[in-house]
């Protein structure tokens, strides 16, 4: 499905990913946990191709065969929110507050297939319905009438009314509180059994990650650090970096704080440390 080797990527000189490897499987939850400025929202737009003028990518991407790095833009166009869709933390700014979510659900629909309106607006309701969006009439109001967990979980519906093939999450709970943050969790979760498409989540809430994917990427300073089944993250934490963060989950502490506690520079290679599971091993931890 989704394939990244040796992803490198330079953002004005600056490297901002070093090397990162990752597969999401047909089908499977992936997610990546990572402080704030680790490259995770970097990682997802570079998938995507956006801001390609402004960034080196060196390495592959493979999506379904495709090598995404050199796609040529216009078959890019098509794969982006047909077959690739991105979710973002802050549903406002990927809303245009003058039109209404009934409005939205046409543009999106359109965009990618010969629907009339009515048929879209089929559509629409049935995504919704599926959503437990339908007891209010949803589709007549403009973005700012609406919740900005409400607005995350129309956002969600949207994406998933394309049907694609896989769904980039990046911080979908992270402006919510924490009711609406478990509420759309719940809703991921149920979208994405009913469609099993491969979802890789984005988070800085190893809560939400534990809850949602079956293997953790985790990353510092644009490199992955450790990389395996969530059974063995969250239980068997190799790293000093995920041991800290699965630590500090049960007190409760952010990754920011966390990240003054932890101030060492990543180094070493990634190797094998058991069946799938990956960690970068500094020479001195051999
Ligand atoms: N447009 C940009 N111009 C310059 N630097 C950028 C740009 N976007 C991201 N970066 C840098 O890339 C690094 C990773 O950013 P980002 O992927 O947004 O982190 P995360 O999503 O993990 O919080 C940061 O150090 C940031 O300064
Ligand atoms: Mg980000």
């Amino acid at each position: 499905m989704l394939e990244v080797q040796n992803l490198s990527v330079h953002i004005q000189g600056k490297q901002v990913l070093r090397q990162v490897s990752l597969t999401v499987p047909k089908g499977k939850v992936v997610g990546i946990i990572g402080e704030s400025g680790s490259g995770k929202s970097v990682l997802c737009s570079t998938i995507l191709q956006l801001f390609r003028k402004d960034r080196k990518a060196a390495g592959t991407i493979k999506f379904n065969g495709d090598c995404l790095l050199s796609l040529e833009e216009k078959k890019m166009r098509s794969l982006r929110g047909k077959e690739i869709a991105l979710i973002m933390q802050n549903p406002m700014s990927m809303f245009n507050p003058l039109v209404t979510i009934g409005g939205h659900f046409i543009e999106t629909l359109q965009a990618h297939t010969s629907m009339t309106k009515k048929q879209a607006i089929k559509i629409a309701k049935e995504q919704l319905a599926l959503f437990q969006l339908n007891d209010v009439d949803v589709l007549k109001k403009y973005p700012h009438e609406l919740s900005g967990g409400m607005l995350q979980r129309i956002m969600i519906a949207i994406s998933a009314s394309l049907e694609p093939k896989l769904l980039l999450a990046d911080e979908p709970t992270t402006a919510l509180d924490t009711m609406t943050q478990l509420e759309i969790v719940k809703e991921l979760k149920k979208l994405q059994a009913k469609t099993k498409m491969s979802i890789l989540i984005v988070s800085h809430d190893l809560g939400v990650i534990a809850n949602l994917a079956e293997e953790i990427i985790v990353m510092r300073r644009g490199v992955v650090v450790e990389y395996g089944p969530a059974s063995h993250i969250l239980l068997h934490p190799i790293h000093p970096y995920t041991k800290t963060l699965v630590a500090a989950r049960d007190e409760h502490s952010t990754l920011d704080e966390l990240n003054d506690k932890y101030e060492d520079t990543v180094s070493g290679e990634l190797v094998l440390y058991d069946e799938n599971h990956w960690v970068r091993m500094e020479d001195s931890s051999r």
